[in-house]
This record gives structure tokens, C-alpha cells and sequence, in this order.
């Protein structure tokens, strides 16, 4: 057997000496022809390996370059040295694998994040990035733990469909037809009953309807998995593929579906604070020293770790859209024209003002509840009111809209009579109709973006950060 090794994690929680103690992993960096810090990525903190002076030959110690691949057996001993507490005295070292310094493109120095972005394939080497996705994996891991503990059922939904989930045309077109001579029909159009699938298809935008088909009757299920959106938002907060958590409850109404969220939320928060807390340390400093070289006034008031705690102790502020219209129409940023984009009752708010609800008037996360019909999809439940719809959306410092959801329309002419009016033919959702045609119940559902929690618990500012390979306009590389 060749892996009989200790990870660097358990190794530096041990505190007496150990004989034959073998490690492997990849060197950050070589002082003195004698110290090498090595990392295996299951902790941001190096190994220190010392090879004694005389002890190794020429030959070798000059391929212990960074980020070669070596195999450490030794002896685990005090450490004498300032910064660590055991090292490893080193018996025997071998090679798995060399790295050229003169072309590896990471030195053991501070890179821009946007020069990582190029190097992708390779950033997982850094402490940043390191963090980042030891993080990320805590929070995927919590959010199974949280839906299993409260006996949702975990559905996987189809990646390929013929359905817009969200009507918004966003779709990225799934066929096996010849692009530079598709077969037509009578009319001229592209014939796609010649496609695979016998009809158009498109990579799926959310998994929701599908979901609740299996909320109709496992009662409570949730989705986790990629979503595809073609929308040519080059921002800091979107991806065209990204990951979604989506579960889908019967017997909810849209306080039952906020109360759920909200607890979502901070127990998946708490569970990254309380396993990956020097992780989480290590990204509180990383973004203090970031903020050091902002002006006072863009300088966050409270640390990453402040701001999480803050987010788990207290509740999420609740408002509807009509409230929080009224108190953007009477800020001073609104006076003063500060907003870029027009506010009044009826618009999608602008991310603008998204943002000075939870970042200027609130400080806090913010459920905004009852928005208008006319900019939510179909099948949100109607208010009584004949204007607004069961929506809510949870507003996030720093994010902005980090989980989009509804109660959903369970009524069936209400719901044809709003397909009706959106154009939503009611032949392409006949599955999803039948849930409202045999026993319709009350239901409620919502959508957490997780790339934009995993930015919120990582505070990490730029969503393409996140996410091992990124997807956005013009770039899929990796
Ligand atoms: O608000 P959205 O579009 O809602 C839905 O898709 C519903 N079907 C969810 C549901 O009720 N089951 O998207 C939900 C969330 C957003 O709040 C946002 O966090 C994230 O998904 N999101 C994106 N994240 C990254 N990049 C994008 N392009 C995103 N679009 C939405
Ligand atoms: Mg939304």
C-alpha cells in the first residue's frame, strides 16, 4: 500500500513525539536548504520538514522546489523554532513528482485574485483559495445535514428540459442537430422533432417545477444541483452555471417558507463557523488587510467573523416590497439622486437598492414579502389585493438578493388564467398542472443561490472567486 500517510491537519493537533511519521503533499517554500513548508491542502497551516544539514544529497535537495510533490517519512519532534510547535525531522524524502521554478507560474508571494482567475486550474494552491473551497465543501456538507435532520427528501432533477421554469428565456439550448444545416419544417423553421429529443430543449434554470411534483408527494423535498442561466450579466454576482438549493414544501404558507429560510441560513452559517473557524479566521484577515486599502467610509463596520456571528444572533428583518419602496422614496439617497435607476411602486429593484435596504437603512439581512405580479413569474400564488403575489426574496449585506421564493398558486383556474396572460402554453406544462387538478394543497418553496452564500461566509467580493471554474459571458475555460 503506498498512502500510509498522516494528514498535515492531524499531524499539527499532535503534541508528543511520534516516530514514523510520514507525510505527502506539495512544498510552498524551501529556506535555507533545510526548512521546507509543506501543504496537502487539508489545512491552510505547513507542515515545517526539516532536512538536516548533511544528511540528504545535492541532487535531491535541489528538486525540493515549490510546489514539487514529495513524500516525507520522519520523526515528529518539538519544534524549537518560532511559529510552530512540532516539525518533522525529516529520515527520508523522496520525489513524486518535480515542479520547474522557472516555469511554475506561483511564487510563494501575494498574487492579484484576477491573475489566479487565469490560473485557475492552479489556484487551489493558495491559502485564499485553499479557505475558499474547504469552506464551500462545509456549507454543501450543512446543507444536506440541515434538509436530512428535518426529513426532507433529496429529489435530483433532470440538468435537461423542455420547460422555463422561470420564464425568462434564459435558456441554453441542449441539440444534437447539424448547426450549419438543421432541418427545416414547412415553414422554414427548425424542424426539432428531427432533434434528440424529438423537441427543443434547454439546460435547466431551476428545478422548482419538477420539485414540486415531488413536494405533492413526499411532502417536503429539496434540490441541490447546477442550474444554467444565459443571461448576459457580466457582474461580480452572476454565473451562468451555478449551484442552487431549492426545496419545495407542501402545507407551507409563505411565513412557514420564510421561517424555514431563515433558519436554513444561519444553520448552515453556524456549521462553517464551528468547523472551519481557521479557515473562516484566515479569510477574516485576508479581507481586513483587503479593506485596509479602501477609504474609511467603503471599509466594512464589522469583521467577516462579527458579521457572521451577528447574522446567526439576530432575526432577519421582514418587509414587504411596498415598505421597502417607501423607504427608499424617503432616503436621503434618493433625495439627493444618488440612486442611478428610478424608484417607484412597480419596479424590479435595482441591486442599487437592494442594497441600501440591508447595508445603509437595515444592517441586517432583509425577507422583502408581496411584490408586485407583473415582475414575478407564473406561478406565484396571487394576493388577495389583485396586485402583488406570495413572493419573498431574502436580501443579503453585501450580496444583495441571495435567495429568491414563493408561495406557490395551488389554485388551478388562477393559475391557467396567469399562464394565460404571460404566454405560457398550457400543453408544455400539463405534468405540472395535474399537480393542482389531484389533490392541490397550500405549498411553498425558495431558491438559494449558493455561490452567493458561499461569497457571504467567505467574503470573498467577486462570485467568479467561488466557484472552482467559473461559467460567465465569453469564458469556459478549464
Ligand atoms: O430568484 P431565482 O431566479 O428563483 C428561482 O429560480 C426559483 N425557481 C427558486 C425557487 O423558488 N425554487 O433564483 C434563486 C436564487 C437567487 O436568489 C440567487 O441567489 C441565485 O439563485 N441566482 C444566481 N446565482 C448566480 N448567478 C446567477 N446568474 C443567478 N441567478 C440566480
Ligand atoms: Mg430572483
Amino acid at each position: 500500500m503506498f498512502n500510509k500517510r498522516i494528514k498535515i491537519k492531524e499531524v499539527i493537533g499532535l503534541d508528543q513525539e511520534l516516530n514514523d511519521v510520514t507525510v505527502m503533499g506539495w512544498v510552498r517554500t524551501f529556506r535555507n536548504n533545510q526548512f521546507i513548508a509543506l501543504n496537502d491542502g487539508s489545512t491552510n497551516t505547513n507542515l515545517q520538514v526539516v532536512a538536516e544539514l548533511g544528511l540528504f544529497e545535492d541532487t535531491l535537495l535541489k528538486r525540493i522546489t515549490t510546489s514539487a510533490a514529495i513524500k516525507v517519512t520522519g520523526k515528529l519532534v518539538k519544534s524549537l523554532g518560532k511559529g510552530q510547535n512540532i516539525e518533522l525531522k525529516a529520515v527520508s524524502i523522496d520525489i513524486l513528482g518535480d515542479s520547474d521554478p522557472e516555469q511554475y507560474p506561483l511564487q510563494p508571494k501575494k498574487h492579484s485574485l484576477e491573475f489566479l482567475r487565469e490560473i485557475a486550474h492552479l489556484r487551489f494552491r493558495t491559502n485564499t483559495f485553499g479557505s475558499v473551497f474547504r469552506v464551500r465543501h462545509s456549507l454543501a456538507f450543512a446543507v444536506h445535514k440541515f434538509f436530512h435532520e428535518r426529513g426532507f427528501l433529496y429529489l435530483h432533477t433532470p440538468i435537461i428540459t423542455a420547460s422555463d421554469a422561470e420564464g425568462a428565456g434564459e435558456m441554453f439550448r441542449v441539440s444534437t442537430l447539424p448547426l450549419d444545416n438543421p432541418p427545416k419544417d414547412a415553414n422554414g423553421n427548425i424542424d426539432f422533432k428531427e432533434d434528440f429529443f424529438g423537441k427543443a430543449t434547454n439546460l435547466t434554470v431551476s428545478g422548482q417545477l419538477e420539485g414540486e411534483l415531488g413536494a405533492t408527494a413526499f411532502g417536503e423535498i429539496y434540490t441541490f444541483g447546477p442550474t444554467f442561466r444565459a443571461e448576459n450579466s457580466n457582474t461580480a454576482r452572476h454565473l451562468a452555471e451555478f449551484w442552487m438549493i431549492e426545496p419545495e414544501m407542501a402545507f407551507h404558507d409563505l411565513e412557514d417558507n420564510m421561517n424555514l429560510a431563515e433558519d436554513f441560513i444561519k444553520y448552515i452559517i453556524r456549521f462553517a463557523i464551528e468547523h472551519n473557524l481557521e479557515d473562516l479566521s484566515f479569510l477574516d484577515q485576508r479581507l481586513a488587510d483587503e479593506e485596509k486599502l479602501l477609504p474609511t467610509d467603503k471599509r466594512s463596520e464589522m469583521s467577516l467573523l462579527e458579521k457572521l456571528n451577528f447574522v446567526v444572533d439576530n432575526d432577519f428583518e421582514r418587509i414587504t416590497y411596498t415598505e421597502a419602496i417607501d423607504i427608499l422614496l424617503n432616503s436621503s439617497a434618493y433625495k439627493k439622486k444618488k440612486f442611478q435607476y428610478d424608484v417607484k411602486w412597480g419596479i424590479d429593484m435595482q441591486s442599487e437598492h437592494e442594497r441600501y435596504l440591508v447595508e445603509k437603512h437595515f444592517k441586517k439581512p432583509v425577507i422583502v414579502t408581496n411584490y408586485p405580479k407583473e415582475i414575478k413569474a407564473f406561478y406565484m400564488r396571487q394576493n388577495d389585493d389583485g396586485k402583488t403575489v406570495a413572493a419573498m426574496d431574502i436580501l443579503a449585506p453585501g450580496i444583495g438578493e441571495i435567495v429568491g421564493g414563493s408561495q406557490r398558486e395551488e389554485r388551478l383556474p388562477l393559475l391557467t388564467q396567469r399562464m394565460a396572460e404571460m404566454n405560457i402554453p398550457e400543453e408544455e406544462l400539463w405534468w405540472y398542472l395535474d399537480t393542482r387538478k389531484y389533490g392541490t394543497v397550500p405549498h411553498a418553496g425558495f431558491g438559494l443561490g449558493f455561490e452567493r452564500m458561499v461569497l457571504f461566509v467567505t467574503g470573498m467580493t467577486n462570485i467568479r472567486d467561488v466557484i472552482a471554474f467559473p461559467r460567465t459571458p465569453k469564458s469556459a475555460e478549464f
